[in-house]
């Protein structure tokens, strides 16, 4: 079995969109893949709740109970290797990530960042672009790697910029292809990836 982990940090709509995309397309029959967890560093994200509620394993490592960056990444990536994951999906999880951990799940890990990519890697994404006068924004599924948003992408949704956007108005417009574009990225590399055996060995993460 192809165990997809799913990490967040609030909401998780990009979380339930996947869960209910592999539910509709039976990823299990199709891929051998399913979501095995949802893990977050917020006890409080809602989307817990509601991967709780579909019967997924749910998990919280808070990062405000760890000293250090690489403290919380140690314990992040061997709560995250409890589920042998195929897949490691960054859904709305706001965290930078150490290159220890990068490393540790390099090949395996994916993210989704809200800008056409390489444009406006970071945060606050949608003002920047329009700022910039962008006419078009968009969302980007990648490859995670040691640069902060710049692995090789996946694929790509574009969305017009419109008179009298601001930048919640556009977020939400890109998040609704979000919704479209992370679960089908998704469903394009499954077939590529190596199923993970509960037994392996994890190495440590913090190196
Ligand atoms: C999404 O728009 C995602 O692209 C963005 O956070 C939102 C999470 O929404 N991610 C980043 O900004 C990562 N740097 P969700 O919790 O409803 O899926």
């Amino acid at each position: 079995m192809k165990n997809i982990v799913i990490l967040i940090s609030g909401t998780g709509s990009n979380m339930s969109a996947i869960v209910q995309q592999a539910r509709q397309e039976d990823w299990e029959a199709a891929f051998g893949a399913r979501v095995a967890a949802v893990i977050s560093n917020r006890p409080d994200a809602k989307g817990l709740q509601w991967a709780n509620a579909q019967g997924i394993a749910t998990a919280v490592v808070d990062h405000k109970q760890f000293p250090s960056r690489e403290a919380f990444d140690a314990a992040l990536a061997q709560q995250v290797d409890a589920f042998a994951p195929a897949l490691v999906v960054l859904a709305g999880f706001m965290r930078v990530l150490t290159p220890g951990f990068v490393a540790h799940f390099a090949g395996r890990m994916v993210n989704i960042h809200p800008s056409l990519l390489p444009a406006f890697p970071g945060l606050h994404t949608h003002q920047r672009a329009l700022d910039a006068g962008c006419k078009f924004a968009g969302t980007s599924v990648h490859w995670v790697t040691q640069e902060l948003d710049g692995g090789p992408i996946i694929d790509q949704a574009v969305v017009p910029v419109l008179a009298g956007d601001d930048a919640d108005t556009l977020a939400a417009r890109v998040l609704t292809q979000e919704h479209i574009l992370y679960p089908r990225a998704i469903r394009q590399v499954l077939p590529q990836l190596a199923a993970v055996q509960a037994s392996a060995p994890t190495e440590t993460a913090s190196a």
